[in-house]
């Protein structure tokens, strides 16, 4: 059987979520498939804000700065523009739909402070603002009957043919039956791909599953080597701490007691951009400052209870629960651990990919504004604003295509697939190769990144992808096999995997996130450009990109 909609949305996160709400403002029909409930996408677990310039006092132009510097000058700055232009708008948008932010005491949306950021813009919902957003956003898009949501769908493979989008397959967790959902435009925005990682602050369904079935099916994906590691995390779990506690006040100290980012970032300290924090914490710890269990503490004792508890109640729980430690009277202990991919699906500033029809936005797009490091509480304002983008022009590029050819050879070839998958009988469990995957990933693609260990990582996602060819699932059942779906998310995560380390290996340079040991500086002459994979039977074949500089020249970062 085959469902049909003009546009086609994957993932019914912020980004996705927007797209859709745009796609059917500009009338047409629209579906959205999503393999969670919309309410649990991964961006309800952003905590720290949306960044604005709202005040009088701030500048658009100056978070347009701000966010090129925080890229290390990789972003694109047309990109950036729009991005920080809208973010006003969207706010206030957002907060007539319903979100509940944080207000000041004169009634106005309060603001924080945030990492890299030359003045307090970051508009918040206590510490759960992706959540407020989310719930917004929701209501808003179940007010109109005109989109239909269907939940608990994987989408298993993207179709592209004659030059164009052609529609999605997609399998039912419910019943394990697999339908085709045919589509002039489909827009991706399955968020992330975290779990490439073990340590990583993303949830267990953060497997890139649209970043690589756009991958497969002929798109760009743009920077994947840059990856994002949050500075404060709990240790074991990895569970965010936000960037919002430092921003209301909270400071890093090693176990000698010393305020260490006084020496990393003398006028930003705690607030530098994340790639610098991260450093700075490995480096304490490495040369054997931090505390036993291989941290540093985040104290937030001297800002009193009554704004730890007020301001930031979800991370107080969170230490409480599963660290044991009271944040009002104890240092938390943290680490940083994978939070965010700067790459994805390479797109343009209309959020359109080099597929006709195919667009991306929010976390699994690369448009870029985030270039090289990305700046806390620019991701949820990202995915708003080319959310919005992504379904206005997926909307316009729908209402001119001709109908979509998909039918059922599309879904016989995809279903062979998973039948493959369910039928064989002898090899490796996706458990362990995950796992495998996953270590090989924290262990050897860091913060620091040394040349012999990328090579290694090269190796060794290799042989895992050969290994994945019999991997073998326990489950044989049809209704909710997640064992199966493993199987199949484990198979996204592999080739991220191998085009992040072949971008990575490739960047002879160290820029934002990308640190590498033996080339420790920004090499501009070289380097100025972004990474573009593109797939081949032997893997991924690397070209570049110029990036576009409207404003900012590149200098040297301070904080
Ligand atoms: O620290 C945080 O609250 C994370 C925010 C973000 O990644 O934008």
């Amino acid at each position: 059987m085959t469902i049909s909609h003009d546009v086609l949305v994957v993932g019914a996160g912020l980004a996705g979520q927007r797209a859709a709400l745009q796609a059917f403002r500009s009338g047409v029909d629209v579906g959205v498939i999503s393999k969670l409930h919309p309410l649990r996408s991964h961006s309800g677990a952003a905590q720290g804000g949306i960044n604005a310039a709202l005040d009088p006092k701030d500048s658009v132009k100056d978070h347009i700065y701000d966010t090129v510097k925080g890229s290390d000058y990789l972003a694109d700055q047309d990109c950036v523009e729009i991005l920080c232009k809208e973010a006003g708008p969207t706010v206030i948008e957002m907060e007539h739909m319903g979100t509940i932010f944080n207000r000041a005491p004169d009634g106005s949306l309060d603001r924080r402070a945030f990492g890299g950021a030359s003045y307090n813009r970051t508009i918040y919902s206590a510490d759960r603002t992706g959540l407020a957003l989310l719930q917004g956003l929701y209501e808003e898009v179940g007010r109109d009957p005109r989109v239909r949501i269907y939940e608990e769908w994987d989408a298993i493979d993207l179709v592209v043919r004659e030059g164009r989008v052609q529609g999605v397959v997609a399998l039912q967790r419910k019943t394990g039956k697999i339908e085709g959902f045919a589509a002039k435009a489909v827009v991706i925005a399955t968020g992330p791909a975290g779990r490439v990682y073990g340590k990583t602050t993303n949830s267990h369904e953060s497997t890139g599953d649209g970043c690589s079935l756009a991958y497969r099916a002929g798109a760009y994906l743009k920077d994947m080597e840059f990856v994002q590691f949050h500075p404060t995390c709990l240790p074991h779990t990895s569970i965010l701490i936000t960037e919002g506690a430092r921003g209301e006040g909270g400071i890093l100290r090693n176990s000698k007691g010393e305020r260490f980012m006084e020496r990393y970032a003398p006028h930003f300290k705690e607030l530098a951009s994340r790639d610098v924090v991260s450093r700075a914490i490995v480096t304490e710890v490495k040369e054997g400052r931090g505390f036993p269990d291989g941290t540093v503490h985040l104290e937030l004792m001297h800002l009193g209870k009554e704004k730890v508890e007020s301001k930031l109640q979800e991370i107080v729980a969170y230490a409480r629960t599963f660290a044991g430690i009271d944040p009002v009277v104890q240092g938390i202990p943290v680490f940083p651990a994978q939070h965010y991919m700067m790459g994805g699906v390479s797109t343009n500033s209309r959020a359109e990919t080099n597929i006709p029809g195919l667009y991306a936005a929010g976390e699994a797009a690369c448009v870029s504004v985030h270039g090289a490091n990305r700046l806390g509480a620019n991701s949820l304002l990202e995915t708003l604003v080319y959310g919005k983008i992504a379904g206005q022009n997926a909307a316009e590029y729908a209402k001119k295509a001709s109908a979509s050819t998909l039918g059922p050879t599309d879904i016989d070839a995809a279903t062979s697939v998973v039948h493959q998958i369910l039928e064989r009988k002898e090899g490796e469990s996706p458990a362990k190769l995950r796992s495998e995957l996953q270590s090989t990933m924290d262990e050897l693609v860091g913060v620091y990144r040394h040349p012999d260990d990328l090579i290694n990582a090269v190796t060794r996602v290799a042989q895992l992808k050969e290994r994945y060819r019999s991997v073998v699932v326990a489950d044989k059942s049809t209704v909710y096999n997640l064992n199966l779906m493993e199987a199949i998310e484990l198979g996204h995560l592999l080739d991220l995997a191998e085009v992040i380390v072949t971008g990575a290996l490739a960047r002879t340079e160290s820029r934002g996130a990308h640190v590498r040991t033996d080339y420790p500086k920004r090499d501009d002459a070289k380097w100025m450009k972004h990474t573009l994979a593109q797939i081949t039977k032997e893997g991924p074949s690397i070209s570049y990109l110029p990036v576009t500089v409207t404003e900012y020249q590149p200098k040297e970062r301070a904080y």
